[in-house]
Formats: structure tokens, C-alpha cells, sequence
């Protein structure tokens, strides 16, 4: 099978295609052709070695893992012994987790694993989107921040995959959302259903008082401490990205009037991520979440790929598309329309 692997930490040139043995489903293991999968900013770190403490992931001289990518979409090819859940032909989408090897044409995974069926009406590359950004933003919100109906939302960082999907998905909780974004981005978050949408080169959405119940860092480009005027009493700051003064503030900010909260949704449990998927499923097709793509990329083009999430400025999901285009599926995916 092809495979986009690199060998060394370096910049998106260091991903390139490769050739590997067939993986070969175990017992309980359903095999998947892969038509879509995120590079997303976990790829990006895992792939340039950068920050410093991703090589503690990663591997400390050299990857460990010469395949990346966690968020899948594609069809089952092949089961092992012991499968009852899945068939060969099943559209499927999921997330391998800290096994990576999703950019790859075929990738084995548990069926007691972090995947799920796909609704006929999700395409391919929306359904790697959704787990690119959705299966963050689902658990930040809702077991982070207990988000009920009529709460004020800020999301922050609302173009990329986490704060598209934050966006839409606490609309879709009843919340009032005030999303910013830079101005190239404005109308596409306005699309995603924002109440209100802050240009955050014009305006900085810090500056107010006791406007939000939750304010979610998408980005992490904010502090606890920026944003603590802007929390009502009771509201929580959401952060996805670890420093050291969060990991403090989570544990003193339970004794005080706003809570500070960073998760790591990657290193949940497959038993938590497996009924997420089938929320976002459920949802995306119900026509309730549809993730924006900025770019979807062959697998030959995996350092281009890799460039747009490196800019920092990407809107939504970056998809590469192992097996190319994906046979009899919704008709609206861009995986098909390609070829
Ligand atoms: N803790 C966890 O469990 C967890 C899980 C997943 C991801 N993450 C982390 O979450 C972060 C976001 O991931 P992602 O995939 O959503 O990233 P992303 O898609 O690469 O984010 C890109 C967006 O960031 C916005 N942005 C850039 N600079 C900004 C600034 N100064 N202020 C506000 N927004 C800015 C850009 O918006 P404009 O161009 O419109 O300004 C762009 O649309 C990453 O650091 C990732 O590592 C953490």
C-alpha cells in the first residue's frame, strides 16, 4: 500500500509517499480503505518535532511512528475473526488515536475502537473534518464547560477545525455564539451560525465585562487571565493548548468565581470517543454540522498539505485522500468530484 511517511523531524518536505506491506486485520481488527484523512495540527507537531515536549509523544531523536494521521473516513475492506459489528463495503469513520497510520491507503483498527458508521449523507472528507475538529470540540464543550441552552458562548479562533466545529456545535446545545476570527474568515463563521462574528484585527473581544459563560480558546491564543474580565461569575475558560500557567490555574481556579479547564482530547479512551463519533454522525447527517475543508490533497501532495496547516491560518480541515476518490457514496463529496 502507499503511505505518506517521513523519517526524520523537519519541515512538510520531510512527508513523502512510500510503499508498505498490506496491513493484515487480526482478530476482533476490521480493515479500512482510507478515502479521506485530516492532517491536522497534531500531523504538524508530529511531523516537525516542534514544540519540544511533542518529541515526548513523538520520539525524542528520531519519529517512532513513520506514518501519521489519526482522523479517517473510508470503507471496510476486510475483517478479521471475530468481528460482528462491521462488514466489508461499510462506510466507516473513526480515529486511531496515538497509533496514528491513517494517511495511509489502508489502515487497521479494532472494532471495539474509536470508529463508527457513516451516514450515507456524510462525505468522506467532511467525516475526517469532523473528527479533525468535532471530536475536540464536542468534549470540550459539553464535559468541560457543561454547556445548557441560553449560555454566551466566545469562541475564539473560530476558522480552524476546533473552532468551526465549537461553533456549531454549541449553537446546536441552544448557546448564544459570539465567534472571532480574522477578516478573511468572517463570512464563512458567519455561515456556521455565529449570533455575532468579531473581526479580531478590529476589535478585542477581551476588553468587555461579564459578557460570556464560556469563554473556548479554540486557538489557545488567549490566556486565563485576558479573559477573565469577559466571564460572568461561574463561567469557564476553555483552553486546547497546555502551558505551564494553565496547568496551574485548572487546579487554583476551583477554588475561585471563573474555572480554567485544558483537556487532552486525543488521549481519551476509545469507549468515550466511540459514542462521540456517533453524536457527530448523527448530527452531520441530520445536515446540523457540515465542517469547513480548506483543501483536500492527494496523497502525493501531503507536504502541501502540511504547508497550509504550518501557516497557522487555515480554515477548517486540511484532507489528503490515500485511496482516491470514494465509489457510490454522497454525491456532494469533493473526494468524488475530483477524479
Ligand atoms: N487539547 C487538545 O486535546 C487538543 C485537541 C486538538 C487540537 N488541539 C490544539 O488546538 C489548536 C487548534 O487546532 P485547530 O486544528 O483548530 O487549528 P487550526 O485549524 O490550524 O487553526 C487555524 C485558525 O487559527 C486562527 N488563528 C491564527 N492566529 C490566531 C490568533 N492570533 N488569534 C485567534 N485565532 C487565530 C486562524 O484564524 P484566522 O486566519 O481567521 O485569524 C485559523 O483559521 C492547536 O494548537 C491544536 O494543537 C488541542
Amino acid at each position: 500500500m502507499r503511505v505518506a511517511a517521513y523519517e526524520r523531524y523537519g519541515p512538510p518536505e520531510v512527508a513523502a509517499v512510500a510503499e508498505r506491506p498490506d496491513p493484515v486485520p487480526g482478530a476482533g481488527e476490521v480493515r479500512v480503505r482510507v478515502h479521506a484523512a485530516s492532517v491536522g495540527a497534531a500531523d504538524g507537531a508530529g511531523r516537525s518535532g516542534t514544540p519540544w515536549f511533542a518529541r515526548l509523544a513523538f520520539g525524542l531523536r528520531a519519529p517512532r511512528q513513520q506514518v501519521l494521521g489519526s482522523d479517517f473516513a473510508g470503507i471496510v475492506d476486510a475483517v478479521g475473526p471475530g468481528v460482528t459489528r462491521f462488514a466489508a463495503g461499510d462506510r466507516v469513520f473513526g480515529a486511531t488515536g496515538a497509533a496514528a497510520g491513517a494517511h495511509a491507503e489502508l489502515v487497521v483498527v479494532a472494532e471495539s475502537g474509536a470508529i463508527a458508521p457513516l451516514p450515507d449523507e456524510v462525505p468522506m472528507a467532511d467525516a475526517a473534518a469532523l473528527c479533525d475538529g468535532g471530536l475536540t470540540a464536542l468534549p470540550f464543550l459539553r464535559d468541560g464547560a457543561g454547556i445548557r441552552p441560553g449560555m454566551r458562548v466566545l469562541v475564539n479562533g473560530a476558522s480552524g477545525s476546533v473552532g468551526a466545529a465549537a461553533v456549531q456545535l454549541a449553537k446546536h446545545f441552544g448557546a448564544e455564539v459570539t465567534a472571532t476570527c480574522g477578516p478573511a474568515h468572517v463570512e464563512l463563521v458567519r455561515g456556521l451560525g455565529a449570533d455575532r462574528v468579531i473581526d479580531r484585527t478590529r476589535e478585542d473581544f477581551a476588553t468587555g465585562h461579564d459578557e460570556f459563560d464560556v469563554v473556548f480558546d479554540a486557538v489557545g491564543k488567549s490566556t486565563f487571565r485576558r479573559s477573565r474580565r469577559v466571564l460572568a461569575h461561574g463561567g469557564t475558560y476553555l483552553t486546547t493548548v497546555p502551558s505551564f500557567a494553565i496547568l496551574l490555574q485548572q487546579l487554583t481556579s476551583r477554588f475561585g468565581s471563573r474555572r480554567a479547564v485544558i483537556m487532552f482530547t486525543g488521549l481519551r479512551k476509545d469507549a468515550d470517543k466511540a459514542p462521540d463519533l456517533e453524536v457527530l454522525a448523527a448530527l452531520a447527517g441530520a445536515g446540523g454540522l457540515r465542517p469547513p475543508i480548506e483543501r483536500i490533497v492527494p496523497l502525493e501532495d501531503i507536504a502541501e498539505g502540511y504547508r497550509l496547516v504550518d501557516s497557522g491560518h487555515k480554515a477548517g480541515s486540511v484532507i489528503v485522500t490515500p485511496a482516491g476518490r470514494a465509489p457510490a457514496v454522497a454525491s456532494d463529496d469533493p473526494t468524488e468530484a475530483a477524479a
